[in-house]
């Protein structure tokens, strides 16, 4: 196949049996494959002769991927320079809506192009270089993208901090990468709550200085819109408009190396703290470019809207990088889907015209309760395309997303990825494979998946297991910031050979993949990915918490709710106020999103005589379903479990 166009190739794959023959290729000959995506890109020099070098297998030697070793890139450059060169230079790269009706900003190539490098001339006159880490802690505002462009364009690694994490997580995530520079902003509304964003980033400063690491400069976005105290009282503040508007707009553009690293971003685990997932610049360029391409069918000018916040995967590779990879207009919504009411997002679409609109399951069950006449209200004749992630879609809200928003005219693209992944990895293509409500249906192109037993053998044809993956994608992480034994013990060491994702599925007689949730100790609540065993540390530094054991239980909307079970102090008691405070250690070690619901008593847990919590057990208890318990024979004291069940509504 000519590789001339190739990735319109990709965008318009549209019949089964050219899916059949373009998959067949691209896992055939990986390198090739790739290497037509990749020469669709600017690359200031080519990579060698190698496409693709790597060892899955830990009894090998160290788990390494490296994909166009040698090429030389740049990612701010081909989101941006490779559009102004075809011409787009005019046209809308991001449309701003802000969180109240009327506010809204644009902004073109041109002006993206100016924006991006005053702000990268500030990062190198504050000291930034190729290699270093900056954090963003930003709202939802066109500011937040450009940011992450312009550490891009001069080689910084970005690590963005999702907006609604506390302080204290946010020094944590400081720390670990030594950034000396913090981008910000003063503060914010969402929906009709008041963020005082500056003020958590002053407390996360404080936290890292008494840990003995200083920030030198924080610049501070100031929001003209909210009337806000003086933010900028540290010498290390800086106010963003003062200081950058006046640099110049031309910023040379450093060229990475393909492995250089592009930015990090933490994600949790089902141990420990959370982990850094360093992600490289060649590979994740060329996969976020072609699987937008491809599963959106995204042209030139086409209206995009992912409705993720930037502080998260999906914003980093579908609402940032891949929408502008393509040329198209991305939207940055900084508001929430229900205010000033539930019609928001059918009125932004009509407004904007937006083709592919990207959400989570957890919004369309929240909307869909609002019933259908807010969807009615609104045409939504440009709409082409649907898409979801983040958690399973059960058929119901499906079927909603696709009667319903879409009237039956725009298939719904169930993508399955991982902040890990980098980019979709099962996926259905608009025009290509037939869609199946509640299934991501197949891999995408050059993703080989598996489904694993416990003993680490592949099941064929129709079968549930473990899922796994036996060969690298340009965009899997390479590594976890350093902690490298971390990234091989997590992921490659349960199954020798295989990336194993922390999820469990199910493959059908047509070979399609029915997603059935972690299998490990991660809950994922509203589409948000929370360890257990970081809600379980922000419970017991209460001072009457001995113990602590959370478990995710069924929720209709969020997917999953997030049930505590704590032990406290002898002579002790979990009155309401106790409840509250301990909530309260959650949000201000996490963030308000990781609350658990419900907090129940447990003199003890049920633990196996090596003194293991069986989680299973605990989520029986706390779903209501004990009659259901399995074997309890392994837990040193079974006579818990009827305590607990006791306790349960007390
Ligand atoms: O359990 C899977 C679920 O979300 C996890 C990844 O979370 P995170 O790294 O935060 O990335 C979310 C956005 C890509 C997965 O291990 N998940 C993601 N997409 C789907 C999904 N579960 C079912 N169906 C999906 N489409």
């Amino acid at each position: 196949m000519n590789s001339d166009d190739f990735m319109d190739v990709l965008r318009t794959c549209c019949s089964r049996e050219q899916y059949d023959a373009l998959y067949r290729e691209s896992v055939e000959d990986p390198q090739n494959f790739w290497a037509k995506v990749a020469r669709e890109f600017h690359w200031e020099e080519p990579w060698k002769s190698n496409v693709l070098a790597f060892n899955f297998n830990v009894d090998n030697g160290k788990v390494d991927v490296s994909w166009f070793a040698g090429g030389k890139t740049n990612m701010a450059w081909n989101c941006i320079e490779r559009n102004i060169q075809n011409g787009c230079g005019e046209q809308t790269a991001f449309i701003w809506e802000g969180n109240n009706l009327g506010e809204e900003g644009k902004k073109t190539y041109l002006e993206l192009q100016a924006d991006v490098n005053r702000l990268a001339n500030w990062l190198k006159s504050a000291g930034v270089k190729k290699n270093d880490a900056v954090i963003i802690y930003l709202p939802m505002i066109m500011e937040l993208p450009v940011a992450m462009l312009a550490c891009a364009r001069i080689g910084a690694v970005h690590s963005v901090v999702f907006a609604g994490f506390s302080s204290e997580a946010l020094a944590q995530r400081l720390l670990g990468c030594k950034a000396k520079v913090v981008l910000t902003c003063s503060a914010v509304m969402r929906g009709s709550k008041h963020i005082n964003l500056k003020g958590v980033v002053d407390e996360a400063c404080d936290f890292a200085a008494a840990k003995d690491h200083a920030v030198d400069h924080c610049l501070c976005f100031i929001n003209a819109r909210l009337n806000s105290d003086n933010h900028l009282t540290q010498s290390r503040d800086k106010h963003w408009q003062n200081e950058v508007d006046q640099l110049p707009r031309d910023c040379e553009t450093e060229w990475m190396d393909a492995e250089d690293p592009l930015f990090m971003l933490y994600t949790s685990g089902s141990t420990g703290s959370p982990k850094g997932v360093l992600h490289t610049t060649g590979g994740y360029m060329i996969y976020a470019g072609a699987t937008c391409a491809s599963v959106f069918n995204m042209r030139q000018g086409d209206v995009f809207w992912c409705t993720a916040d930037c502080g998260w995967i999906t914003g980093h590779t579908y609402l940032t990088y891949g929408p502008l990879l393509n040329g198209a207009t991305s939207i940055v919504f900084e508001g929430v889907p229900n205010y000033p009411d539930a019609g928001r997002c059918w009125n932004i679409i009509d407004k904007y015209k937006v083709k592919t609109f990207y959400t989570a399951p957890t919004a369309l069950r929240a909307l869909q309760r609002y019933g259908d006449d807010f969807v009615k209200a609104y045409k939504r004749s440009s709409l082409k395309i649907l898409g979801t992630v983040g958690e399973p879609i059960n058929p119901e809200a499906w079927q909603w997303y696709f009667n319903v928003v879409g009237e039956g005219r725009c298939p719904v693209m169930d993508t399955w990825w991982q902040t890990e992944t980098g980019g979709h990895m099962i996926t259905p293509l608009p025009l290509a494979i037939e869609q199946k409500p509640g299934s991501a249906t197949l891999p995408f192109f050059g993703v080989e998946p598996v489904l694993l037993n416990e003993n680490g053998v592949e099941l064929l044809d129709e079968a549930e297991g473990y899922l796994c993956f036996k060969t690298p994608w340009p965009s899997m992480f390479r590594t976890l910031f350093a902690d490298h034994q971390r990234y091989e013990e997590s992921y490659f060491s349960m199954f020798k050979g295989y990336y194993f994702s922390g999820d469990g599925a199910k493959r059908d007689a047509d070979g399609y993949y029915w997603i059935t949730g972690r299998v490990d100790d991660v809950m994922n609540v509203s589409g948000h990915r929370i360890g257990t065993a970081e809600v379980e540390s922000a419970l017991v530094t209460h001072a009457e918490c001995v113990e602590a054991a959370v478990v995710g239980i069924d929720h209709p909307i969020k997917g999953q709710s997030i049930y505590a079970f704590v032990t406290l102090r002898e002579s002790c008691e979990l009155t309401n106020s106790t409840r509250k405070a301990l909530v309260d250690c959650v949000r201000a070690m996490i963030g308000p999103f990781a609350a658990p619901d419900t907090i129940q008593r447990a003199p003890a847990l049920p633990k196996t005589r090596s003194g293991k919590i069986m989680r299973r057990i605990l989520r029986k208890i706390a779903s209501r379903e004990e009659e259901s318990l399995g074997d309890t024979s392994t837990l040193a004291d079974p006579t818990v479990v009827d305590t607990l069940v006791e306790l349960r509504d007390k």
